[in-house]
């Protein structure tokens, strides 16, 4: 089955042909970060706008690329939320005009679930029951995922998701947007024992807080009177570290307490090599097999559309009727 996936959730223009919900034909991703860069983060208006001007030629060029006519596609599967209504809207109205046009299912999918089966886009598939942390730029969530699209959401963020809080530091360094990179990258020449940032709720339930970690990164920003002076690889590492070991702290506790062995790390944050590499160091210390997608569908992607839409299908959730968008939408 070939599935034509699409995502326009936020800053990324993405088309992906995935044949058999594991095989990825293409997966292009056009980023809009310079455009947003320029303000510091996304503006969804100028966000858009340039999904309207890219979508239809990263169609076309998804369907060369793969050596395919539009009659060859099976289904066309779409992000419909949550995001940046605008953006989703985009995505949206292609992929119905693609399926009324082609007489094809149109399957929406939730963004969330997206990062999830991104793992499932190799050749050893994570099994199910298994425990799925999801870091990204809107979410932190640990989720008991029982078998297809039966998910319980067990630990979330009270506050600022992972990656918002790269981000946040990212900038509060004048660093710019997106910030998990740039910080990773800078990290890599720090001392990440500089300096002793909060664990936040280590020992309270699986729900995680970092706005308290990045106040404390930002008053030691604001403690150096010349910025010149500051020592920005000691923060960046100091600071990675410290998401790192609340992560792999709260995904080892819910793995550990519910009995899982697997555990798939997911979310544009999974791209973080420390995380990985702390991840992987306490999984194997505790016998679990860890599944984190290859590092292009790591971060938002259409192949991870295309994917979670083939198994929507064949779990037979195939929703009648016209599809909305939905800027808040829980997993
Ligand atoms: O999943 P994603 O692409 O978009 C959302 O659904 O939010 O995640 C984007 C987030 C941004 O906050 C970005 O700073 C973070 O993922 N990120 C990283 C890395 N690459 C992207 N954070 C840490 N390390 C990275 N290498
Ligand atoms: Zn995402």
């Amino acid at each position: 089955m070939l599935v034509l996936g699409i995502e326009t959730s936020c800053d990324d223009t993405s088309v992906a042909i995935v044949r058999d919900g594991q095989e990825v034909l293409t997966n292009l991703v056009s980023s809009q970060v310079k455009a947003h860069r320029l303000f510091g983060g996304v503006v969804p208006e100028l966000a858009s706008r340039m999904h309207v001007e890219k979508i239809n030629a990263l169609i076309r060029l998804a369907l060369q690329e793969s050596g395919l006519a539009f009659q060859d596609l099976d289904a066309c599967a779409v992000t419909y939320g949550p995001g940046l209504e605008g953006a989703l809207l985009v995505g949206v109205s292609a992929a119905s005009a693609l399926s009324k046009a082609l007489g094809i299912p149109l399957v929406g999918v939730n963004h969330l679930h997206a990062h999830l089966y991104a793992s499932f886009l190799q050749p050893d598939p994570p099994e199910f029951p298994f425990l799925a942390c999801l870091v990204s730029g809107g979410h932190t969530l640990l989720i008991h995922a029982k078998g297809h699209f039966d998910f319980e959401s067990i630990g979330q963020t009270r506050d600022d998701a992972a990656g918002e809080a790269f981000d946040k530091v990212a900038r509060a360094l004048g660093l710019p947007y997106p910030g998990g990179p740039i910080i990773e990258k800078l990290a890599l020449d720090g001392n990440a024992k500089a300096f002793a940032f909060p664990r936040a709720m280590w020992n309270q339930g699986l729900d995680f807080s970092f706005s308290g970690l990045k106040t404390a990164v930002m008053q030691v920003i604001k403690s150096y009177d010349d910025p010149s002076q500051l020592p920005v690889a000691d923060i960046c590492a100091s600071f990675q570290l410290a998401v790192c070991d609340i992560i792999v702290h709260k995904s080892m506790k819910a793995s550990q307490s519910l009995e899982l062995s697997t555990l798939v790390l997911c979310g544009g944050v999974s791209a973080n090599r420390c995380l990985q590499t702390e991840l992987l160091h306490a999984t194997s210390q505790g016998g679990l097999r860890l599944c984190v997608p290859n590092i292009l569908y790591c971060t938002d992607n259409a192949a991870m559309v295309a994917v979670t839409g083939y198994y929507e299908l064949l779990m037979g959730r195939l929703r009648a009727g016209p599809l909305s968008v939905v800027s808040t939408l829980h997993f």
